[in-house]
């Protein structure tokens, strides 16, 4: 599916992200699995992620990446919440409400979007159509995921994999020339491949992996070439490809497919694993804050998830103010 912009454009206008305090290296695993640092290091790129404390709820993780969000953003006044998450706190209702209402914002438009590890970008396209149909002037869009919770604890396949964490953008009503602008999107889905990542009503997360590994390469590399091309880029244009981080050697795959080298490729999986719906913004917050993002750079988001879904938007980058104010917490800190 595809959507030209028209009217008023979404422009990015505020980032932010958190991760849990409690860092669980490869080593730690191995004492739980019958595994070695070297597997999983070799196999996924991963040394070491980040795990949430049993208190501590995805609505916790998203107030906290949405705080900073609106910090870096200087606005509070936001007319609707959309985040995107794979573990809400509850079957009904969605968490977004609860959220929204812990920052101040009872009363504005708030729902969830469930299209795992692509619901960053799928919640994008919803507010940038809050944005375009004038239904909102600002948005915020939250990342929020505790992967964590759905692999089996003796499931060495997927328990390296998976982690906790949650980034946040603002949206603001603006023009589709100026930098932030988010180009035009690019989305789809196929169901017939769900049972290649599931997690079934009570029970673990299954995975096929080499099997879903070919469709993440595939997905993501026809996706980015699309959302590209729609933009009125090359692929040689792009400054910074920011991939859902779903497994380094998926990344280097697509690289390799579009010609785009690690210098162009954004990663941080090393540090933080996967982390479902938070990927991309997280990825986005410390490329920023560590200098690899720039603004003017011409970034393109690419997404792939279970469902199948998959994703991709394109965004010249703007210049973000940083949150002024360090998130202090027991449980979790400004990435
Ligand atoms: N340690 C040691 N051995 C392991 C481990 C482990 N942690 N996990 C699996 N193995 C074994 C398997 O049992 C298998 O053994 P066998 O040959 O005796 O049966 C062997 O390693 C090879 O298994 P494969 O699954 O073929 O290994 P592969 O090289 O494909 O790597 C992996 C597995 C890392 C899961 C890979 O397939 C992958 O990354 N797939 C995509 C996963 C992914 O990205 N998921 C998320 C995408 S979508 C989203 O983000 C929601």
């Amino acid at each position: 599916m595809t959507s030209p912009q028209t009217g008023p454009a979404a422009v990015i206008c505020g980032l932010g992200a958190v991760l849990p305090h409690r860092a669980v290296p490869n080593e730690e695993l191995c004492a739980e699995l019958d595994t070695t640092d070297e597997w999983i290091r070799t196999r996924t790129g991963i040394r070491e992620r980040r795990i949430a404390d049993a208190g501590v709820s995805t609505e916790d993780l998203a107030v906290a990446a949405a705080t900073q969000a609106l910090e870096s953003s200087g606005t509070n006044d936001v007319h609707a919440v959309v985040l995107a998450t794979t573990t809400p706190d509850h079957l009904m209702p969605a968490t977004a409400p609860s959220v929204a209402a812990r920052l101040g914002l009872t009363g504005v438009a708030a729902f969830d979007v469930a299209a795992v590890c692509t619901g960053f970008v799928y919640a994008l396209a919803a507010a940038a159509g809050l944005i375009t149909t004038q239904t909102a002037r600002t948005v915020l869009v939250v990342g929020a995921d505790r992967m964590s919770q759905l692999p089996a604890a003796d499931d060495r396949t997927t328990r390296p994999l998976f982690a906790d964490g949650a980034g946040a953008v603002v949206l603001r009503s603006g023009t589709a020339t100026e930098p932030g602008a988010l180009g035009p999107m690019v989305l789809g889905s196929d169901g017939a491949h769900r049972d290649l990542l599931i997690v079934p009503h009570g029970g673990h997360m299954k995975m096929q992996g080499p099997n879903l590994f070919r469709h993440a390469v595939d997905r993501m590399s026809a996706v980015t070439r699309q959302a590209v091309q729609l933009a009125g880029w090359r692929l040689a244009d792009v400054d910074r490809i920011v991939p859902h981080q779903a497994n380094a050697r998926i990344t280097a795959a697509v690289g390799r497919h579009l010609t785009i080298d690690a210098d162009r490729r954004v990663q941080n999986i090393e540090y933080v694993g996967n982390t479902g719906a938070a990927s991309i913004p997280l990825a986005l917050a410390q490329a920023s804050a560590g200098g690899t993002l720039r603004p003017g750079h011409r970034v393109c988001l690419t997404a792939f998830g279970a469902g199948l879904t998959w994703g991709a938007t394109t965004v010249t980058w703007p210049d973000l103010k940083p949150a002024a104010h360090p998130h202090h917490d027991t449980a979790m800190e400004r990435t």
